[in-house]
């Protein structure tokens, strides 16, 4: 048996902005999915079991899908299982992630796939290897969408900046609440519309782009030092330029006035593409308490995570 785990992650500052060359800031989170890879003689069996997944069993070798949720699940367990040609493999899969959030589901359970079933073929790879193979799967199954950010922070973990490279970065863990609008959210959807309004608009919207990535370099010092209330200030200017780029929703400034307001966040905005999908918030003084009771009473699915932690890691046999 071998087991590996991987992280989800959020985007601290700088989405969309960065498509264009500038720079943003991710995350690691401790949410993480956990792939278990047992022997299982002449037959490849994708099994899972939590709520995030909803269920399912998988009998690859027999090829029936049972559901939408299935299917989409698989699609990328499977494009693993075939690129590292998986036999005689039964492959358990858990998440506490939600999935088409923006939290990196995907990217996570590609990275631990790779990793579990790898090792248990008795191969060796290094995080460079295992965040390349990843990228290169996850956007095969994306039709060719999917920036590196999700496979490499799901790699590497802790936090990257992301411009035409990507750079780790050396910054302490954060404690934040994420917001969930319950959304699902649709990454091409929204790149492509900022896209649009980019080309119709260039002398508007690239100094925006311009500001946003200004924004990123800033935080990182900010971030270093512990200055949560000046990252949350940029965190609400961040949240009003993707605002006037037409990334937020009713559901979204819901969230985000609700944290500000009762729940006391020295900072909120939406991470990732927006749309739907999540949102992210910097405790205050009050601490986490009232965040996740003011996120709740605005219909969120709200929890707490901590930022920067862990990459991919292979778990001791229990
Ligand atoms: O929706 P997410 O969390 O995967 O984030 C997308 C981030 C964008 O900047 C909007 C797109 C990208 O490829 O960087």
């Amino acid at each position: 048996m071998t087991t590996a785990s991987a992280p989800g992650k959020i985007i601290l500052f700088g989405e969309h902005a960065v498509v264009s060359g500038t720079t943003a800031i991710g995350g690691a989170i401790d949410l993480r999915a956990t792939v278990r890879v047992i022997d299982e003689p002449g037959r490849v069996l994708i099994t899972t079991e939590d709520l995030a997944l909803q269920g399912f069993s998988f009998d690859l070798t027999a090829g029936h899908i049972h559901s939408v949720q299935a299917a989409h699940a698989t699609r990328y367990i499977s494009a693993v299982l075939r690129e590292l040609d998986a036999r005689d493999m039964r492959v358990d899969i858990k998440s506490s992630l939600p999935l088409a959030a923006g939290l990196g589901s995907s990217a996570c359970i590609v990275v631990a796939t790779v990793a579990a079933v790898s090792r248990h073929q008795g191969h060796s790879l290094s995080k460079k290897e295992i965040a390349e193979v990843s990228h290169r799967l996850e956007k095969t199954v994306q039709n060719g969408l999917g920036s590196p950010m999700d496979t490499a922070l799901a790699t590497y973990g802790g936090y990257l900046q992301i411009a035409r490279d990507i750079t780790p970065l050396d910054l302490p863990p954060l404690s934040m609440i994420v917001g969930y609008t319950g959304m699902p959210h649709d990454t091409r959807r929204e790149v492509e519309k900022v896209q649009n309004l980019r080309k119709r608009y260039p002398e508007l919207v690239d100094p925006i782009f311009q500001a946003i990535g200004a924004i990123s370099r800033r935080s990182i010092p900010l971030i270093k030092e512990g200055n949560a209330a000046e990252t949350g200030e940029l965190m609400n200017i961040n949240h009003g330029l993707l605002a006037s780029l037409g990334v937020s929703s009713r559901e979204m400034e819901e969230l985000v006035y609700a944290a500000r307001g009762a729940g006391g966040a020295l900072g909120a905005k939406l991470t990732g593409a927006g749309g739907g999908g999540c949102m992210i918030a910097l405790p205050g003084s009050a601490g986490l308490e009232p965040l996740l009771v003011a996120l709740r009473q605005a219909r969120a699915a709200a929890f707490q995570v901590t930022v920067g932690c862990e990459g991919v890691r292979l778990e001791a046999e229990r």
